[in-house]
């Protein structure tokens, strides 16, 4: 018997790496493979192998993965489907026949248990728990087969928008939600929740808006947590999982509405943080915020590489999260130590009337940012080969170039842009030996505040709020908080201070230097004062509570800073990959990710260009990637960045690759589905391979 244990316990489970059956080629979220069929050597006699083309067409964001003999990815219209990962032939789809959501998909979640193989997909407000081989509901999990994202949600937030876009992480049997939600003041909380995979019940929530008895409260006004008005601080891209120690890795996005704090003031904790929970009980093991009080939407983009560093002789398990404004920090997995310093800089605190900029945001010593940086660009940096380059320099004269710069009615240069630096494509990572590999963009976009119109505002509010903006305002301000120096007092809590009889009292006799509020209708009066005592009945009165709170102060929405041909309005690199060794925090090599035909027909070297989806690594030494606009599917050596193999795909492809063996033989499959940037739509996963007579050496 003894001996029959050994013999079980010597069969190791299949390397990890040899196989892609998670979002981004395991839990580690680290886009490497083993494989090794196509080599540096051979990676130039790669064709396609085979193509499926989905019903539907247009953006596909999606990395699929390969159980066994099989293939699972989304189409554009967010069907799932399964097809044979020898032939692209297909064995199933499961959604909608119309193109009904208009939200992309990355991915779908695999799990298993004995006979019971299911893949977990997010379509509209729904997980869907499928029969992996047929693709039928399985009618055991959640209601018929399918989980509502909003289930444990507070009742304020039971109808609002709450979609997924990036597959649950998986760890036994819990699958973590990740939830795209509103960015406005109508959005959820964006609660870190977990269910089970098998019943799909829930399992434990994590309140990244802490609630009163929880740490990370007092940095959010003490009502934050009820979800009227401020929502957000979800994690909509994706997590990893440490499987040996049970963390889970939990990226978070800012609180919302993402431009103007002024009903938010504090850190907000847990938004724009990494948060490692004990993946088991959801219980915070440690948590590190790369913004404070975000006010340029630098939601971390991407989940984070578990990945291994040298230090000092010491190999330490660490994990690495990328940002939208191009700084990687990386921690000790266990303790969240920083493995570089990391300065807390001051900042301009001069922002909107109400807002409550933070003073200071962190800054890691290295890895130096992989995309430049706003306030270190010059009039030199402007596109020199712009036709207008005189309009774009008196734009940038103009607009607020400083390091976290807050927004104002002037502009503010974001640059990185909104989409980063890093997105959601993520990075790739050799696991063993630390090093990384991150496209990133550097597109400027600039972000301009105005004030609210007056009837928008008031058409936002409650009728108690309504009479208060109208009447009250004006010397108590628009938070109730008054004026010390003007001598106009607080009336927040005034409940304790005051009776609801004297504060009627007050309102129609008025008080020292207030004057009486007689034209006030008694129903106007009733639901002031219920207003100011907190008694107001609103929730779910209009929408199920999704009526949007109004701030004094919107941005103008989401404007990339371009020339008259609509190319950047800085110049190159626009785009572009880097090696980084997270050992020492030095690089290894960058190049220019992308090049425009017509810029290279005139004899520009190449610029780099926007791009959207992120690499895949070998161990042999490849670097697989699309993402540009350009249409091209290119591998890299990844030891010194030097373009080994580029193809045309049959359109843009701004997802993420997978590669996998089936029979003998190595694939490496890339979702084209264009439309983003301008580029013509498609409906093709392509599978490139060796020639068949190649595959054997
Ligand atoms: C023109 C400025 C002004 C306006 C407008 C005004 N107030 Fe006042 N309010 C004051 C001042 C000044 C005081 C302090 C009076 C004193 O104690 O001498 C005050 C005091 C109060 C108090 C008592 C506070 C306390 O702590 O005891 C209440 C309640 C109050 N205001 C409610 C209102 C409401 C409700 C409105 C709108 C219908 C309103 N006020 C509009 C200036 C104003």
């Amino acid at each position: 018997m003894l001996l029959l244990l050994a013999f079980w316990s010597c069969r190791t489970e299949p390397d990890r790496y040899m196989q892609w059956r998670e979002y981004l080629g395991g839990p580690d979220r680290n886009h490497f493979s083993k494989l090794g069929q196509i080599t540096p050597g051979n990676v130039s006699q790669l064709e396609p192998a085979w193509t499926y083309s989905t019903a539907d067409s247009g953006q596909m964001q999606v990395s699929p993965i390969i159980i066994d003999s099989i293939l699972y990815g989304i189409t554009p219209g967010v069907r799932a489907f399964a097809v044979h990962a020898g032939t692209g032939k297909e064995i199933w789809t499961f959604g909608d026949t119309l193109k009904k959501w208009s939200h992309v998909s990355r991915g779908v979640t695999y799990w298993e248990e004995g006979k019971d193989k299911r893949i977990f997909i997010g379509i509209g407000h729904h997980l869907h728990a499928l029969d992996a081989l047929t693709g039928k509901p399985v009618a055991g999990f959640a209601d018929g087969g399918k989980l509502d994202l909003r289930t444990g949600y507070p009742d304020r937030a039971l109808k609002k928008y709450v979609i997924s876009t990036t597959p649950p992480a998986l760890f036994e049997n819990t699958l973590v939600l990740s939830v795209r939600l509103s960015e406005d003041t109508d959005a959820a909380p964006g609660d870190i929740r977990a269910f089970d995979a098998m019943t799909g019940r829930p399992i434990w929530t994590f309140h990244t808006i802490p609630y009163p008895d929880e740490e990370g409260h007092e940095t959010f006004p003490s009502d934050a947590h009820l979800n009227n008005g401020t929502g957000g601080a979800n994690n909509w891209c994706g997590m990893a999982v440490d499987t040996k120690r049970g963390i889970v890795f939990v990226p978070t996005g800012s609180s919302a509405y993402d431009f103007y704090g002024g009903n938010r003031e504090g850190q907000n904790l847990y938004a724009n943080s990494l948060i490692a929970l004990d993946i088991r009980t959801g219980k915070k093991i440690w948590h590190y915020q790369t913004i404070h009080h975000d006010l340029w939407d630098r939601d971390l983009p991407a989940p984070p590489n578990l990945i291994q560093v040298k230090r000092n002789g010491r190999v330490i398990d660490a994990v690495a999260q990328i940002t939208k404004h191009g700084y990687v920090f990386v921690f000790n997995r266990e303790t969240g130590e920083p493995l570089f310093p990391i300065e807390e800089i001051p900042v301009p605190t001069d922002g909107l009337p109400g807002e409550h900029v933070w003073p200071t945001q962190p800054v890691p010593a290295k890895p130096a940012p992989f995309a430049r940086q706003g306030h270190e660009l010059t009039e030199d940096d402007i596109n020199p080969y712009s036709p207008n380059r005189e309009e774009l320099l008196a734009t940038f004269r103009k607009i607020d170039k400083r390091h976290f710069a807050p927004p104002g009615p002037e502009g503010t240069l974001i640059f990185p842009g909104f989409d980063g630096g890093g997105e959601w494509g993520g990075a790739a990572a050799d696991p063993q030996n630390g090093i990384l590999y991150i496209n990133s963009n550097e597109m400027p976009w600039v972000l301009t505040m105005v004030t609210t119109p007056q009837d928008v505002m008031l058409s936002g509010l409650s009728p108690g709020e309504r009479v208060y903006a109208i009447n009250c305002a004006v010397c108590h301000q628009n938070n109730r908080s008054g004026s010390a120096e003007s001598g106009y007092p607080s009336l927040v809590d005034i409940g304790n201070r005051q009776t609801r009889q004297h504060i009627d009292q007050i309102i129609s006799g008025g008080k020292g230097m207030m004057p009486g509020f007689t034209q006030l209708t008694s129903a106007e009066k009733q639901s002031l004062i219920d207003f100011l005592l907190g008694q107001e009945k609103t929730e779910l009165a209009d929408n199920g509570g999704v009526q949007k709170k109004r701030l004094p102060y919107r941005s103008t929405g989401y404007h990339k800073f371009l020339d008259r041909n609509g190319l950047p309005a800085v110049g190159p690199p626009w785009g572009t990959l880097n090696a980084i060794d997270l050992s020492t925090g030095e690089y290894l090599w960058k190049v220019p990710l992308g090049e425009l035909d017509s810029l290279k027909a005139a004899g520009i070297p190449a610029t780099g260009l926007e791009n959207y989806g992120g690499p895949l690594v070998t161990e042999n030494g490849l670097l697989f990637i699309a993402a540009t606009k350009d249409g091209k599917f290119r591998a890299f050596d990844r030891h010194t960045g030097k373009l080994l193999w580029e193809t045309r795909l049959p359109a843009s492809a701004f997802a993420t690759p997978a590669t996998y063996s089936f029979r003998g033989r190595q694939y490496v499959v890339i979702a084209c589905g264009g439309e983003k940037l301008g580029t013509k739509k498609g409906n093709k996963y392509v599978a490139f391979a060796l020639p068949e007579q190649q595959k054997n050496f």
